[in-house]
């Protein structure tokens, strides 16, 4: 990736004069299912953008209620776009059918603030990486353009989702109006996310991208990376979700409060409760012992991710210290 960094053909990317941008909007949508896409610098600003161009100030957005974009993007949907976020409580990340219905049902009002957006994460960070089948999420889609809501996909993970189920990007991402795919994750880019959708609204996206200070100069030794990972670091995911399983494993059989069902892609959370500890204590002597986890939004729920730069020995080692500092 370095080396393809260091060799990459750039431009002036805010004039679309950056081969390498070019080339990574073109395969992104392609590989996407969708028309058009374009670069920006994070997944947050895609869905930012996303939410500019499907609605306007006063209406609302309906997500799941732990998603990104309702808890950890710093009230942007009501900074940027003006919306009022309705977060409803999800069942592994998902969202039914009847759930969006009631979300959307127009109140008594005359002049009523009105749903116009969906937008569901998959995979679902704060669920534990879970992904939606894709007979479920249609149910959801078809549901929402019954009710002419426009749909995102924040799939700031979508290509964890599609190896884990062994279906083509495009097969989950198509069904979208417009999609988020961040390469900073697990396809180990040092940064960049892109936004995927029909041509027009992406044209409009790139006066969104000018206005939140995202567009860029030679920014193409970024994209240049997010086309090397999209050659050699997608069908690596498996090994990723192979080695978190592992983990979920022996930490089970070790007496830890994990739950196996939650582990379907790279996330294994740890539930603290049972263990009557608080996160703050936890993570303390987990950082003592060496051992790197993250906090959810789940009070008690600390997660370990794996990614590109976990090997079988850091997950060997994991297995071992977590519970020799935890139980
Ligand atoms: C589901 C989801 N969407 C969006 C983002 C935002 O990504 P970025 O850090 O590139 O803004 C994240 C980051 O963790 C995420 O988990």
């Amino acid at each position: 990736m370095r080396r393809a960094i260091a060799e990459a053909a750039v431009g002036d990317e805010q004039k679309r004069e950056d081969p390498s941008v070019n080339a990574l909007q073109e395969r992104v949508a392609a590989l996407l299912g969708q028309e058009a896409a374009i670069f920006v610098p994070t997944a947050t600003m895609a869905n930012q953008i996303a939410l500019k161009l499907h609605a306007r100030p006063g209406e609302v957005l309906i997500a799941e209620q732990h998603a990104h974009v309702a808890i950890y993007e710093y009230g942007g949907p009501a900074a940027h776009a003006g919306l009022m976020t309705l977060g409803l409580p999800g069942d592994r990340g998902r969202l039914t059918p009847e759930q969006v219905r009631r979300a959307a049902e127009p109140s008594s009002k005359v002049a009523d603030q009105r749903a116009t957006v969906l937008s569901l994460e998959d995979t679902h960070n704060a669920s534990g990486g879970r992904v939606w089948p894709l007979d479920v999420l249609d149910e959801v889609v078809v549901a929402a353009r019954e009710l002419e809501l426009a749909v995102h996909l924040d799939g700031a993970r979508l290509l964890n989702a599609s190896v884990a189920l062994g279906v083509a990007p495009s097969e989950i991402a198509g069904r979208f109006d417009t999609v988020t795919l961040c390469l900073s994750k697990g396809l180990g880019c040092p940064l960049g996310a892109l936004l995927a959708g029909p041509r027009e609204p992406m044209e409009r996206a790139w006066r969104e991208k000018h206005l939140f200070g995202g567009a860029m100069r030679q920014a193409g030794i970024v994209a240049a990376a997010g086309t090397y990972a999209l050659e050699h670091h997608v069908e690596r995911l498996a090994d990723d979700h192979a080695r978190a399983r592992t983990l979920a494993e022996a930490l089970h059989d070790a007496g830890m409060p994990v739950d196996l069902e939650q582990v379907e892609t790279n996330f294994v959370q740890i539930d603290l409760g049972p263990l009557g500890l608080d996160r703050a204590d936890a993570l303390a002597r987990l950082q003592a012992a060496g051992v790197g986890l993250s906090t959810t939004p789940h009070d008690r729920v600390l997660r370990a991710v794996t990614h590109l730069d976990v090997t079988d020995e850091d997950i060997a080692l994991a297995a071992e210290r977590i519970p020799e500092v935890l139980l």
